[in-house]
């Protein structure tokens, strides 16, 4: 939705850049349309399970490769032993792109073949506590995207969970992008605002994000 204020593009720090609006709500449209179909399959969206017995409140379907506590694999042995839908082309395309908005920099997105991404849906209840991405074996960046219901997006260090942290509401359109010396940084999502999406995308309750990433991985 267009804001009568914009909300200016803002590094939170080295490497860790937020795009307020970046997509427009027919790009949000496609992409809703997108993970709808990889929701379905052929690994369908599901609450992770963590090794210790607990389950996340978010749901979670992957393309690429498929992120289980603590790895990546080809096919889904958590779920339905299925492999993983193939990451397209044109998402590729559209990370570099955003490399190339967050870094203000024409060349930011040469050469970045993001080989994955998770796809997470949260209702009003979900979050996401504060965690690295360190699964990958590659420091390229991660390519955040938002659909739906705003949140608090809480962008911490990168020694332990706790403070210093900074907190940034992500909303439906919005880019955020961590690389750099920030790409191991603690991150976590403590709430999400039911109500606040635009049913314009799609979407008509919840929040989608999708993070783009390079696992470094062979073949
Ligand atoms: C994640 O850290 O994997 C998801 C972050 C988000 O939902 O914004
Ligand atoms: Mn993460």
């Amino acid at each position: 939705m267009a804001a009568l204020i914009p909300r200016p593009r803002m590094q939170l720090a080295p490497g860790a850049v937020h795009v307020p609006g970046w997509l427009g709500v027919e790009q949000q449209r496609e992409l809703v349309v997108a993970c709808r179909g990889w929701a379905t399959g052929p690994v369908p969206i599901r609450h992770t399970r963590l090794p210790r017995g607990g389950v996340m409140s978010v749901q979670t379907v992957c393309i690429g490769w498929h992120w289980q506590p603590y790895r990546y694999t080809r096919t889904a042995g958590d779920v339905n032993g299925s492999r993983v839908a193939p990451f397209p082309d044109w998402l590729a395309e559209l990370g570099r792109r955003a490399l190339v908005a967050a870094y203000e920099d024409p060349a930011a997105g040469d050469g970045y073949a993001p080989d994955t991404a998770l796809v997470n849906f949260y209702d009003g209840r979900a979050t996401m506590g504060m965690h690295q991405d360190k699964d990958e074996r590659s420091g390229a960046p991660v390519v955040s995207l938002s659909i739906g219901d705003t949140c608090v997006f809480r962008f911490g260090n990168t020694e332990n969970r706790n403070r210093p942290y900074t907190d940034v509401e992500l909303a439906s359109g919005d880019l955020f992008v961590f690389g750099g010396p920030s790409r191991f940084a603690y991150h976590g999502v403590p709430k999400v605002f039911p109500g606040t999406g635009d049913p314009a995308t799609g979407l008509a309750s919840g929040r989608l994000n999708l993070t783009m990433r390079v696992t470094g991985l062979p073949g």
